[in-house]
Order: structure tokens, then C-alpha cells, then sequence
């Protein structure tokens, strides 16, 4: 284990294979998985690490990943995007509050149809603000997401 996996699980959880299969089923363009379990972490000093290599659909655009980070009230998701970069992202929505689901190559909400970008940019309203976005940082197959 490296420097930076220490919020992963030592071994393959039932949840960790199910987060892995969506995200690289994603990768592969089979659609959403609107109803998978998050993956449980435990952020250290405000930052959740995830090891890449844990993680390989993290490692393709089109990947996600949705994580229940300890103390965090909802999950969070974690998009790899068109460039290879990634977006952590808040899933409530900004009008209302309901939950958004990863469509595709979007975000949509299911009370009101607000639309988002995977970086978390306002596509069609009602909503008006971007969803919230943490702070990433990656640094070889190490990923950080700031959480608090
Ligand atoms: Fe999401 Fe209204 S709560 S569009």
C-alpha cells in the first residue's frame, strides 16, 4: 500500500466491486448506476486519498466513482473528465436540494430536470449555481479530494 491509500480498504469489500464494476462499466459506455452503493472512506486531516490503482475506472474519461466519505452528511462523486482530470462533486442539487444522479455525460436531477456538467457547471435549470466542487489534487496514482 502506498503513501496515499490509507482511506481504502485493505481488501475487496462487496461495495468496493460494485463501485469499481459501474465505473468502469461507464467507461465502457453501458449507462448509469444510479443506485449503487457508496464506497465508505475515511477522510484524514479534511482529505479522502484514493489510490488509482485501486480504482481503474478512475482511470478512463467517462468514470466515476461515488464515495461516503465519514462525517460527510451526503456522498460525493468522483468524475473522471474528458481531459483526464477529475471533478469531486457534491450531488445536491442547488435548487432544491434533491439528490442528482450521473447520467452519462451529465448530472440530472429527478425532481425538477436540472441538468449539470461533470464539472459540476449549470447545463439547463431551474438551478442557477454550479454544483459544489471540492478541491482535487493528483500526484502520480494518488488522488486527493479536500472534503473539509
Ligand atoms: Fe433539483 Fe429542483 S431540486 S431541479
Amino acid at each position: 500500500m502506498g503513501a496515499f491509500d490509507a482511506a481504502a480498504p485493505a481488501t475487496t469489500t462487496r461495495r468496493d466491486f460494485i463501485a469499481r464494476s459501474c465505473a468502469a462499466g461507464l467507461a465502457l459506455g453501458m449507462g448509469a448506476c444510479g443506485g449503487v452503493t457508496a464506497l465508505p472512506v475515511t477522510p484524514r486531516d479534511g482529505l479522502v486519498r484514493l489510490d488509482l490503482r485501486d480504482h481503474p475506472g478512475l482511470r478512463v474519461a467517462g468514470g466515476w466513482l461515488k464515495l461516503a466519505p465519514q462525517g460527510l452528511p451526503h456522498p460525493v462523486y468522483v468524475l473522471t473528465l474528458e481531459d483526464g482530470t477529475h471533478a469531486a462533486l457534491s450531488p445536491i442539487c442547488t435548487h432544491q436540494g434533491c439528490t442528482v444522479d450521473i447520467a452519462g455525460a451529465q448530472l440530472v436531477c429527478p425532481c425538477h430536470g436540472s441538468t449539470y456538467e461533470r464539472t459540476g457547471a449549470v447545463v439547463r435549470g431551474p438551478a442557477e449555481r454550479a454544483l459544489t466542487r471540492y478541491e482535487t489534487r493528483r500526484d502520480g496514482d494518488a488522488l486527493e479530494i479536500r472534503i473539509s
